[in-house]
Parts: structure tokens; sequence; C-alpha cells
């Protein structure tokens, strides 16, 4: 009996030593990246621009921002030179937005455009590892082939900035866990066409990846239930914001908000800019890319409201600055 107690943990552990090995060695399922030159044309120059800067706000995270002004604008000058995410975000390791620029030996100069592809909407790198989601690429699978084409033709007009960005370094399990979300794309991706305004709309809301900041996560997964309805902290520089509800429930979200008024919302930003942009307090400090999302066009704007009309209202009321004092997180 003795023998057969001491036997059973002895093989447990051994079975679990070969189950971390055998996970250690794992590559994440991926497919070679696709062989393809992208013309780059005006017309996906600037298109990229418009779903790097502003709709997928790329920038937001791979470019260095200005926490100390009103919506953490991005530095001009250094687009794409990557950031290191702060600890205080409790991500599980260090994480960070590497460098894209044309830089051939900090950036992705070297990189295939296939490869940045593949990166974007499939989750793998260069060398087949396996990216931490927290970059949207599940988001992105969705993403149509010429729209992620627009967004390398215009990443690869990025002027080059030398800039060793560190490895992200997850902690364990993370770091195995991490290997089994890459999925390749197969076959060709179409846009939804423009004129169904509410699949247009869902289309841009995974683009903008609204729903992770818009929803709380347990244990680094979105909460089950309650997609787009708020709540999620935000501590960062000494300030603390909570993502607002933005689904249709009538008191505590945006389900009394005309079409008008959410477009007015992010008009209201036009004016905005790096320069002029005041000074980030505990009253008005925000992640929300106002300054960005501004000039987007008022047909996107609005495809947009058409798709968060018809997710689940969720009753969830935010209290989206609170005291510092009251913050989970103090
Ligand atoms: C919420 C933050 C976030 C957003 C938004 C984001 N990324 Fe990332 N991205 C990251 C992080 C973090 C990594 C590194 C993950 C890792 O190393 O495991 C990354 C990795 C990458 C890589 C792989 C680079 C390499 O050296 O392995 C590419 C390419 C990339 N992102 C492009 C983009 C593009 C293009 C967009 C917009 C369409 C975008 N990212 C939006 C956070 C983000
Ligand atoms: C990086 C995180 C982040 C992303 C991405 C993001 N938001 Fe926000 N959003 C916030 C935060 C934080 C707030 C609350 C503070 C504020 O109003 O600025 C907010 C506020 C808002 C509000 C104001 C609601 C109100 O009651 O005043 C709307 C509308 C909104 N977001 C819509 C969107 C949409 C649509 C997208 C995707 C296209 C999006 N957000 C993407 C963080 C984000």
């Amino acid at each position: 009996m003795r023998k057969y107690l001491v036997f059973i943990p002895g093989g447990l552990a051994a079975c679990l030593g070969i189950a971390m090995a055998a996970l250690s060695v794992k590559q994440p399922a991926h497919r070679p990246a696709p062989a393809i030159t992208l013309e780059r044309t005006q017309e996906r120059i600037e298109r990229g621009r418009y779903l790097y800067e502003q709709v997928a706000h790329c920038a937001g995270c791979h470019n260095e921002r200005d926490w100390d002004k009103f919506s953490a604008p991005t530095q001009p000058g250094r687009t794409g030179a990557g950031f290191a995410f702060p600890e205080e975000l409790g991500l599980p390791g260090k994480v960070v937005a590497p460098n894209l620029t044309s830089d051939r030996e900090t950036g992705l100069g070297k990189w295939s455009d296939g490869e940045i592809v593949r990166a974007i909407r499939e989750g793998v790198s260069r060398d087949g590892r396996a990216l931490f989601p927290f970059m949207p690429y599940s988001q992105y699978r969705s993403m149509s082939d010429e729209d992620v084409f627009s967004i390398v033709a215009y990443v690869r007009t990025l002027p080059a900035v030398r800039k060793q960005q560190p490895a992200t370094e997850l902690n364990f399990p993370v770091s195995l866990l991490v290997k089994f979300e890459p999925k390749p794309v197969d076959g060709k991706v179409n846009p939804p066409p423009k004129s169904d305004r509410r699949a247009y709309g869902e289309y841009l809301v995974k683009m903008g990846n609204c729903i992770e900041c818009h929803s709380q996560a347990e244990k680094g997964e979105i909460a089950g239930g309650k997609e787009f309805a708020g709540g999620r902290e935000f501590p960062i520089n000494g300030f603390v914001v909570r993502s607002a509800n933005i689904t249709p429930d009538e008191e505590t979200g945006i389900g009394k908000w005309s079409e008008d008024r959410f477009v007015a919302k992010f008009k209201g930003y036009a004016n905005m800019n790096q320069g002029n942009a005041p000074k980030h307090t505990q009253a008005n400090f925000t992640l929300m890319p106002w300054i960005e999302m501004a000039s987007m066009p008022e047909e996107d704007l609005r495809a947009i409201y058409m798709y968060l009309r018809t997710v689940k209202p969720v009753y969830n009321s935010v209290e989206v600055h609170p005291p510092l004092s009251l913050a989970q997180t103090q």
C-alpha cells in the first residue's frame, strides 16, 4: 500500500513532466507564410493608413504615446517603433508590442509581405512562435485580404526607426497555453458589403477590437455574457479609468443614444490633436482613442452604431472615472 502511494505521485509527476516537455516543444498551428509580394498602390497605402492609425488603432499599441495628454495621443515621427506595456496593467509577464518599422535590424525590414500578413491575422511571428493574443489577431482573422494587404502596404512605408524592443516574456503557464491560440486562415477572406451596414459595422468593431477594452476579463478571457458591458479597469500613470458600457441597455449603456448623438460624441474631438490636447487628470483620463477616431468618416461611425444596437443589452452601471481611492487596484 505504501509503495502504491509513493508510486502514484511519482508516476503522475513523470506524466506531467512528459506533457510539459511535449508542450514546450509544441509548435502553434500554422501554415507557411503566403508567398505574395504586394503592390504598394496609393489606394492601398491610404486605406492602410486609415485602418492602422484609426479603426484598428495599431498605433495605440505599437507606438509610444503621450500619457500626460488627453486620450494619450501617439507620438508622431516614431510611428510603429513599438511599446513595452507597463507592469501595472497586470498582464501575465513582460509584454512588448514590437517595432514594425522597416528597420532591418530591429523592425520588420527583413520580413516578407506574407510573413506580416500571417502575423496580423494568424498570430505567428516570423520564426513560427505564437504571439500573445493581447495582439488582437483573433479579431483580425476576419479582416479581408484587401484590408490586411493595405495595412501591410502602409506599414512598409513607415520610416525606419532603430529601436530594439525587448522580447515578450510570458509567465508560466501562459507561456505554454499561448501556443493553442494561433489558427491558420484558409482561403480568401472577403469583406461584408458596405451596403449591409450592420455587417459592415460588426466588421469595423472587430477591427477596432472594441470588445477587448469594453468588456471585463476573468482569468484573461472576456467574461461570458458581458460583452461590451464595460467596467474593465485600466490603471496607468497614476490614473485609473474604467471602460464605458456600450451595449444598448437603456439605463447603464448607450441604449438611449440616437445615431446622431453617437456620431457627435466622436466628432466632438475632431479639433483636438497632439498639440492642443488638454492634460490628463483623473476626471478625464482615458485610453479611448478619441483623437484618432474623431476623423473616421461618418458612414463608418454610423455602421458601428448600427451594429452596437444589435448586441445584447447588459445592465452594468460603470463609474468611468472612480475617485482614485475607490479603484480596485488601490
Ligand atoms: C492591444 C495592443 C495591440 C494592437 C491593437 C495591435 N498589436 Fe500588434 N502586437 C502587440 C503585441 C503585444 C505583440 C507581441 C506579442 C508577442 O510578442 O507575443 C504584437 C505583435 C505584432 C506583430 C509581430 C511582430 C513580431 O516581431 O513578432 C505584428 C506584425 C503586429 N503586431 C502588427 C500589428 C498591426 C498591423 C496591428 C493593427 C492592425 C496591430 N499589430 C495591433 C500588440 C498589439
Ligand atoms: C484601448 C481601449 C479602448 C478601445 C480599443 C475602445 N475603447 Fe471605447 N472607451 C474606452 C474607455 C476607457 C472609455 C471610457 C472613458 C471615455 O469615455 O473616454 C471608452 C468610452 C467609449 C464611449 C463613450 C461611452 C459613454 O457612455 O460616454 C464610446 C461610445 C466608445 N468608447 C465606443 C468604442 C468603440 C465603438 C470602439 C471600437 C471602435 C472602442 N470604443 C474602442 C476604451 C477603449
